[in-house]
């Protein structure tokens, strides 16, 4: 049976409506924001624009597909462990939705216009579906497995650096402010001198749908979760580039530390984000 479609009903275009509509809503909520509350650390922010985005987003899949699966970022419990757990409970479903309602809360309650919507849908573990939706630009980045991915589209294609310092990398500065923060800043004070430039813009989702469009080379970050990253890194394999964990080993659901490139640059920031986490500073 064609896995993108469920009687008439694609797969794909219920993830672009219900991003859309998500992300569409949360921007009519940007400024208007009653309460932050704190999740795992000072730095881990939820608010109830998260929750009813995934709220919204969640009943519009299961209106479609009642039968189906969604692992939510607001639906699990806060920190690293839930959420490795929530994955591995899920993982083995037929159809899993695995959501992020809103990628970068931190940007959205301080009105910094990058957050994102991303949605992605899982057969098996494996990734079939991604959509990654910015309201603020209203830019939609889709992918399908083995069909490619597009902007509006059009065929996205990822850029055509091939050494680190023509680069554009970009990372994140995760809110687990122990183990992962400093693993990242080693790779931060590693990259630097190294790169072009850096970024860090605080969304993932949409840092790696910029890579599958060609506008930055790379993108790495550590203890990211798979709502994350799920639909970006479908984004970039569809457009040409690359996906791994941060010491090189394939791209699946259970991957925090995220590498992702053009492909062209991917060995060499491997190599030197090796280097960095193997230095005592
Ligand atoms: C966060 C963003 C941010 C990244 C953090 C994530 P959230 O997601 O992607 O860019 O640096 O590690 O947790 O909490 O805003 O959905
Ligand atoms: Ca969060
Ligand atoms: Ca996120
Ligand atoms: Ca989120």
């Amino acid at each position: 049976a064609e896995p993108f479609v469920v009687g008439s009903k694609s797969f794909t275009a219920v993830a672009i409506n219900t991003a859309a509509k998500a992300g569409q809503w949360i921007k009519t909520k940007l400024g208007d924001i009653n309460r932050v509350d704190t999740k795992f650390s000072s730095q881990d922010l939820v608010t109830e624009v998260d929750k009813g985005s995934e709220k919204l987003i969640r009943n519009l899949i299961l209106t479609h597909f009642p039968d189906h699966s969604i692992l939510g970022e607001e639906g699990v419990a806060p920190g690293p462990e839930a959420s490795a757990k929530a994955l591995q409970a899920m993982s083995d479903e037929e159809y899993l939705w695995i959501v992020d309602p809103i990628d970068g809360t931190t940007n959205f309650v301080h009105g910094f216009p990058f957050y994102s919507v991303s949605i992605a849908l899982a057969h098996r573990g494996e990734v079939i579906v991604g959509v990654v939706y910015d309201p603020t630009r209203d830019e939609l980045f889709v992918a399908e497995k083995g069909k490619g991915a597009y902007r509006h589209g059009k065929k996205t294609e990822v850029s055509l650096e091939d050494q680190l310092s023509v680069s554009l990398v970009a990372t994140g500065f995760p809110a687990d402010r122990q183990g992962a923060l400093v693993t990242n800043l080693k790779g931060v004070q590693a990259l630097s001198p190294k790169v072009r430039n850096l970024r860090v813009a605080g969304s993932a989702a949409l840092h790696l749908a910029y890579v599958a469009a060609g506008r930055l080379s790379g993108f790495w970050e550590i203890g990211l979760n798979s709502w994350d990253i799920a639909a970006g890194a479908l984004l970039i394999q569809e457009s040409g580039g690359q996906v791994t964990d941060t010491e090189g080993k394939p791209y699946n659901l259970a991957v925090r530390n995220v590498m992702a490139t053009n492909g062209k640059i991917h060995a060499e920031l491997g190599q030197e984000l090796a280097a960095a986490e193997a230095t005592g500073f």
